[in-house]
């Protein structure tokens, strides 16, 4: 291994730009050349491939997004497009590439592996739907925000007496709705999952509103089958069943823009290395992980074809702890 390179791909998540700095850096270490390729699988279909040098990241340990660029790429789903991008791989003379993202960029980490392109993936994501990795980067900076946010709302809320529909992102996956709610003390967290009706929404607002609690916040994940335009638009015909007035709030991509906190460095910065340990020992073709507190290896062909689960005890505890 001389020539290594490294792509950010899919949605950015905070602690994205610290993985490309251990990975420069370690990799910069070992003797080898090192590359960026821009704006994730579209650069890496047009060559957008640049040397990085260890000045080049510096500086950016603390910044969310990411310095590379992202994209979701349509045309590295076909095989002509992959085809292309190994191309441009070798005429770099390229010789093990780090991916970093979530789900769909380990399906493209999964596809160059399979054309026989050496690969490791690291785990990005601020949705933490990601087989082969207990939190991925960007979870903990994204949680914190979600958190802050409910802080917030609660005191407006209490202010006036009213209950609040968050809703937070994470695709098909409730893991951001569920552990904001938890961790921000939430009436409920309505995910994927496990599906609830309006109505059982409707009882839990009410129950809390004889309590003669001052406020209610529910957290909504935009993957759950009634998302928070769809409750809205229940709740303002069935308005009288909640004791409270009812005022939504979309957090949207301000959870993906922060800047990164400590957990997500250390953990980014402990993924890179081990990426390029794993290039330099001929270990190719897996995802680079949080496995039982450990940085572990899953293979790329078990990570995309293996569904994460969410606990179903927490979802317990957080309805235990309300
Ligand atoms: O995968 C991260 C994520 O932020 C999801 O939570 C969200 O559904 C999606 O990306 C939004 O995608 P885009 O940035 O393409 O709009």
């Amino acid at each position: 291994m001389k020539r290594i390179a490294v792509l950010t791909s899919g949605g950015d998540a905070p602690g994205m730009n610290a993985a490309i700095r251990a990975v420069v850096r370690t990799g910069l270490h070992r003797g080898w050349d090192v590359f960026g390729v821009r704006l994730g699988y579209e650069g890496l279909i047009s060559g957008k491939i640049v040397p990085l040098g260890a000045r080049d990241v510096g500086g950016i340990i603390q910044r969310g997004g990411t310095i590379l660029g992202s994209a979701r790429s349509q045309e590295f789903k076909t095989e002509e497009g992959q085809i292309k991008a190994i191309r441009n791989l070798n005429e770099a003379g390229i010789d093990g590439l780090v991916i970093i993202g979530g789900n769909g960029s380990q399906t493209g980490s999964y596809a160059l592996s399979k054309h026989g392109f050496p690969v490791v993936g690291i785990a990005s994501t601020i949705d933490n739907d990601l087989f082969g990795s207990e939190i991925t980067i960007g979870v903990d900076t994204a949680l914190n925000i979600a958190l802050e946010a409910i802080d917030r709302l609660k005191v407006t809320a209490s202010s006036h007496q009213r209950a609040f529909l968050l809703e937070v992102m994470g695709r098909g996956c409730g893991y951001l709705a569920l552990m904001s709610g938890l961790a921000g003390g939430a009436e409920m967290a309505v995910i994927p999952e496990i599906p609830v009706t309006p109505e059982q929404i409707a009882d839990r607002l009410r129950k809390s509103y004889e309590k003669g609690k001052a406020h209610a916040i529910i957290v909504v994940a935009e993957g759950a089958d009634y998302n928070a335009d769809k409750l809205a638009a229940y709740f303002s015909e069935h308005r009288e069943r909640l004791g409270f007035e009812l005022r939504t709030t979309r957090l949207g991509y301000v959870q993906r823009g922060g800047n990164p906190g400590a957990f997500d460095r250390i953990l980014a910065s402990r993924l890179g290395a081990a990426a390029t340990d794993a290039l330099s020992k001929g270990e190719f073709g897996v995802l680079k992980g949080l496995v039982k507190g450990e940085i572990q290896s899953t293979p790329l062909e078990v990570v995309v074809n293996t569904k994460k689960q969410i606990d179903p005890n927490l979802f317990e505890l957080a309805e235990i702890l309300d």
